[in-house]
This record gives structure tokens, sequence and C-alpha cells, in this order.
């Protein structure tokens, strides 16, 4: 299954890598990206699409963890010309274990459409970072407007057998549900995209 599913994201590499600087988000990713700082966790970093805008002289480290060889072989690439500190994983983020109070930044950018267990992440990454730290989401999911989430429900099998990317989890639900605050929000493209700034609940 996983086997499948990491050949789907293998075959998009290199149209994530010619994307890195044309992403029609590139504005919100400058504004989520531009706030990491310390000891950075970078979830499912495909072919570096952040790496432009991560601020150097913020950045202690970067881990960046995903399961597609061929996407980390494009990021490793894409480190190497914004000159940033990452340290690669290749794993599925699923399995990965890091100890309590890790990071002082966790980002994930278009990657909790992909998950099995997607709330199982949002509790790890709770843990995983420290509790005065931040997460950092640029998601993708279900809108509120009817006749899209209408059609977003009937691409949802098309888009997950094609692209790996389910189109209709609701993410502001899928958060609410997590042990994360969130502290600001941005909903765009009638509530399709969030741009989310949260903390981990305090225990
Ligand atoms: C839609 S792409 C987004 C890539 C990048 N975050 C960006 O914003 O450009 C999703 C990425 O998640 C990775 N991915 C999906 N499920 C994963 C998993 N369970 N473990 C590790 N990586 C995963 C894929 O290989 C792919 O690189």
């Amino acid at each position: 299954m996983n086997k499948k599913l990491i050949e789907k994201f293998n075959s998009q590499a290199k149209t994530y890598d010619r994307m890195r600087e044309k992403h029609f988000q590139q504005k919100w990713r400058k504004k989520l990206i531009g706030e990491a700082k310390g000891h950075v966790l970078e979830l499912a970093v495909g072919a570096g699409g952040n790496f432009p805008f991560y601020r150097l002289e913020e950045i202690d480290s970067i881990t960046a963890v995903d399961f597609s060889p061929e996407m980390l072989h494009k990021a490793r690439k894409g480190a190497h010309l914004y000159h940033l500190p990452v340290r690669f994983i290749e794993s599925d983020i699923e399995k990965l274990v890091f100890e309590k109070h890790k990071f002082d930044t966790v980002i994930s950018t278009l990657s909790f459409c992909g998950y099995r267990n997607p709330l199982q992440i949002l509790e790890n990454v709770s843990t995983w970072c420290k509790p005065n730290g931040q997460v950092l989401l640029l998601e993708h999911g279900i809108s509120s407007n009817f006749i899209v989430s209408k059609i977003q429900k009937a691409m949802d099998p098309f888009a997950v057998k094609t692209v790996g990317c389910h189109q209709d989890r609701n993410i502001m639900e899928l958060i609410s549900r997590s042990p994360l605050d969130i502290q600001k929000a941005e909903h765009h493209w009638m509530d399709v995209f969030h741009l989310i700034w949260a903390k981990p609940r305090k225990e």
C-alpha cells in the first residue's frame, strides 16, 4: 500500500521541483514560513517548496521528513541552493518517533490531505513541539461552499487514486479535535485553504 503511494509521489517530484518558486501559494508560504525559528521540523517536505521562504538568520536547524526518495532528492538540491541547514529523514511520518518537546517550530504544508490517520499525526506534533513552540500549517480541505464541496467530494476518490491526496477533509474540525490551540488562522478560496498558527495545548 505505502509502496504504491510512494511511487505516486515519486512521479510528482519533478513538478514540485519546478514549482518551488512558482507556486500560486507563494504569498501564503512567505507569511507562514517566515515565522519559523529555532530547531524546525518540516513534515512531508516534498521537493522543498518552503525552502525559499525560511529566514536563515532565525533558523538553528531544519529536520525534514518525507517518504518519497525522489522528492527528497529534489529537496536536497533545494537545501543546497538556499544554504539551509537541513537534516533529511526518509520515513513514513505515520511511523516517526521523536523525543518529547524537541522542536521550536513544526511545519506542514499540504500534507494532512495524505495521511491515513491525520489526527494521530496532530497529536504527535503537539508532543514533538516544545510547550512554548509553534505549529505552522498550510492545508487544504473541504470548502464551506455547498457547490464546491460537492465537487470536492465527487473528485475525492479520483484524487486519492491519482495523486494520493484527499479533497474532502475538514481541516479546521480535525485541528479542533487535536491537542493544538489555534492562535491565528486565515481561510482562503471559499475555505479550501487554511493558514494556521497554533501551539500545543497546555498540559
Ligand atoms: C502535496 S505534497 C506537499 C509537499 C510540500 N510539503 C509542499 O508544500 O510543497 C505531499 C508530500 O507529502 C509526502 N507524504 C505523504 N504522505 C506521507 C507519509 N505518510 N510519510 C511521509 N511523507 C508523506 C509526499 O511524499 C509528498 O512529498
